[in-house]
């Protein structure tokens, strides 16, 4: 690293925006290509919302229910994502997950087993047979560790972390790298690079009620936009229909829905097993936007719990059952919230899980529109439609994973080394700076502001007039934005850290509302009250860009599917 006035200057062939299990998988990758990878991360390496996926990776080994195949999961898949999807990453995903899944356990993922020693997989929500691949209640956490110990132990890779990227820097249309703030020492990092792949993640946090920690901040996704890229779906949030209520500071934390897997039945404050009247055959293993809506309903129509949820029971399976299955979920009630699971009901309701909208990729490389720029995992659309099957953000990053760090490296090899200009570089301090040390707005309740609009008007249930009160809250933080300012200097500096993601937040949020505006419909996760039926004319995608200054949008319908996919497919049907 040579050091420059003021500011580092980095070269790398590959940049990889996120330390989460897509951004690792993509470097595992890369570096098997001889190319030099540099990881930065926002957080601490290890902490990525990867952990979340506590239940499993859904893959069709057929190892419990050997009739499970590719087919079988294709089609759950393009159901769930109510025929959104890009199916050409539907094929690969259904194809390639169960290689991807012997291929961690190579790298040294302890999967749990059957008696018969073969791969233990689980029931989940819309998964015609038990295909999620688990480690208890901590899959993702295995996941991301695995692909830890294989990259700290590699050559050619470098690992950042507390470095939050300020802004890609283009050329010709060509991204040529990026300016972050290294958070720990205050210095700006020039970063340059032949190929960047944004691996940053979702952007839970744009709502009040969310199981995602602190770094979903759409930073990745607000970055690619920024820069001109094309986003799609962007009105498609999922709720997951469990997350914790109380103690109210744990509110939104994730419970698995390897609970309802392993038998966790839900009821209302009256003791029905209301999910028998929703959906009389899959019941509380429905897809998660049928049973999260179930609940905001029961919720809504006065049958919720004291905290306002509703219970969920596994107790009546015993108490070894629970602690082989789901130790995590016991240890987590216990500490937060004194309540043993063995004995004891939990207090559930739906929170903000994951994003299915994100930029839009290439379906063969997860390249992006812009020249250098790739992405993959949460950031990236197109795999998950209008709602995700649980178990397939794994299988997504894992598949994707390898095939975005393979093409990158192939660009790589190719692409010439360019510079970023000394200009560029000092304007991104001066705008950084520009931030400190003035008496402005706080950018804390601006974020809180945001999350709110956002909470009440764009989540489960969405309608035209919540809509656009949140599109003009959005509109006044926009304004206001010049105006926010904090104490401090560049170095730890959690007030300018608001300011930075404040921004990516009401980037991403805005494209959110404005998709939901114009999907005049109900298709998976996006529920208008004002339009409940799904409507045949609008199986499209919603893709927005910028313009210079302009947000230009469009929509196209789905590519035409091959007759070997079209005859496993049910045709869909409307109503
Ligand atoms: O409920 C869960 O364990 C979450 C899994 C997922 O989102 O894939």
């Amino acid at each position: 690293m040579q050091q420059r006035e003021e500011h580092k200057v980095i070269k790398t062939d590959l940049l990889i925006i996120g330390a989460g299990g897509s951004g690792l998988r993509a470097a595992v990758e890369a570096i098997k290509t001889g190319i030099n990878v540099t990881i930065v991360s926002k957080s601490l390496l290890g902490k990525a919302h990867t952990v979340m996926a506590e239940g499993g990776i859904a893959a069709s080994l057929g190892d419990v229910d050997p009739d499970d195949n590719w087919k079988v999961h294709f089609k759950d898949t393009m159901v769930e994502g109510v025929y959104l999807s890009d199916w050409r990453l539907v094929e690969k995903l259904t194809k390639e997950a169960p290689d991807r899944v012997y291929e961690l356990e190579k790298m040294g993922a302890l999967f749990d087993r059957t008696p018969e020693k073969k791969i233990m997989q689980r029931a989940f929500g819309a998964h015609t047979y038990r295909r999620l691949c688990h480690v208890g209640d901590k899959t993702g956490l295995e996941l991301l560790r695995t692909l830890e110990d294989k990259i700290l132990h590699s050559k050619n890779v470098t690992v950042m972390d507390e470095i939050f990227v300020t802004k890609l820097v283009k050329r010709d249309n060509k991204v040529i790298g990026a300016i972050a703030l290294d958070m720990k020492s205050g210095d700006f990092i020039a970063i340059n690079s032949k190929a960047t792949i944004i691996a940053g993640g979702g952007c839970g946090r744009i709502y009040e009620v969310t199981s995602n920690s602190w770094e979903s901040t759409g930073d990745g996704i607000a970055l690619a936009f920024d820069a001109g890229a094309e986003m799609m779906d962007m009105e498609m949030m999922q709720f997951h229909p469990t997350g914790m209520v109380w103690p109210q500071g744990v509110r939104g934390l994730l419970v698995t829905e390897g609970v309802r897997g392993e038998g966790g039945l839900l009821y209302n404050s009256k003791g029905e097993r209301f999910m028998l009247n929703y959906s009389p055959t899959k019941k509380e293993l429905d897809a998660r936007d049928v049973v999260a809506r179930s609940i905001y309903k029961e919720i809504q129509e006065g049958r919720g719990t004291e905290h306002g949820g509703v219970y969920l029971d596994i107790s009546y399976k015993g108490k070894d059952f629970i602690m082989k299955k789901l130790p995590g979920m016991y240890m987590q009630f216990k500490e937060f919230a004194g309540i043993d699971i063995t004995k004891e009901k939990m207090e559930v309701a739906p929170t903000t899980h994951y994003y299915m909208g994100g930029i839009k990729v290439d379906s063969d490389t997860n390249s992006t529109n812009i020249e250098g720029l790739f992405a993959v995992g949460e950031a990236a659309s197109g795999v998950h439609g209008a709602n995700r099957l649980g178990g397939n953000s794994l299988a997504d990053l894992l598949v994707f994973g390898k095939y975005v760090g393979e093409s990158a490296s192939v660009y790589v090899k190719q692409a010439k080394e360019e510079n970023i200009s000394e200009e560029v570089i000092v304007n991104e301090k001066e705008r950084i700076k520009n931030f400190l040390n003035k008496e402005g707005i706080n950018p804390y309740s601006l974020t809180e502001k945001l999350r709110k609009s956002m909470s009440e008007n764009v989540g489960i249930a969405r309608e035209e007039s919540g809509l656009k009160k949140t599109l003009s809250v959005i509109e006044e933080i926009k304004k206001e934005y010049g105006k926010i300012g904090v104490d401090g200097s560049l170095k730890y500096n959690p007030g300018l850290l608001q300011c930075l993601e404040l921004y990516n937040m009401f980037t991403v949020s805005e494209l959110l509302v404005k998709g939901a505006i114009l999907r005049k419909e109900s298709r998976g996760a996006h529920f208008r009250t004002d339009f409940p039926k799904k409507d045949k004319n609008l199986l499209k995608n919603i893709v927005f860009k910028k313009n210079g200054e302009k947000l230009e949008s469009y929509t196209f319908s789905p590519p035409e599917m091959p007759p070997h996919l079209k005859e496993i497919l049910p045709e869909e049907k409307y109503d």
